[in-house]
């Protein structure tokens, strides 16, 4: 069984999932509009996998014998300035996550449940992962720069996501 305090912080992060998902499908819907299709479909999967991290944490309340409580998703923001601001929120954004899953390790630790705290371990390799493909993505944004061949070049490939 879970404690009320896990359970509701367990709860919290559910909600900045589906947020996430919620980010990443508003930045591909601004890719969309500026005729960025790879950068849109690289982010519309980066969406799918948020639901999946919620998802998961949802079934884990349950197995635990706790209840899952959904709260209100918060609207994101629709437009950037360029592909470059987007990647710059989005990295920002993960490392902010990042934050967020150490504090429900910290949290379990201090309640000693060891199940939540082994639970958590996949989403500490995860955010390393996160963090490690907004950055990439980022930097090459930043080297290609204003160059419009390169940045074509870059959805290609960001297109290429399966
Ligand atoms: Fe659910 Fe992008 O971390």
């Amino acid at each position: 069984m879970i404690s009320k305090t896990l359970e509701t912080a367990l709860n919290k992060q559910i909600n900045r999932e589906f947020y996430s998902e919620f980010l990443y499908l508003s930045m591909a819907a601004y890719f969309e509009t500026i005729f960025l299709k790879g950068f849109a479909k690289w982010m519309r999967i980066q969406a799918t996998e948020e639901h999946a991290h919620a998802m998961k944490i949802y079934e884990f309340i349950i197995a635990r014998g706790g209840k899952v409580a959904l709260e209100t998703i918060e609207a994101p923001k629709a437009k950037w300035a360029s592909a470059g601001k987007v990647f710059e929120e989005a990295y920002a954004h993960e490392q902010k996550v990042t934050g967020y899953i150490n504090g429900l390790v910290d949290l379990a630790i201090k309640e000693k449940d060891h199940a939540t705290f082994e639970f958590l371990q996949w989403f500490v390799r995860e955010q390393v992962e996160e963090e490690a493909s907004t950055g990439e993505i980022l930097s090459q944004i930043n080297i290609v720069g204003d160059i419009i061949g390169h940045l074509f070049y870059l959805d290609h490939h960001l297109g290429k996501r399966g």
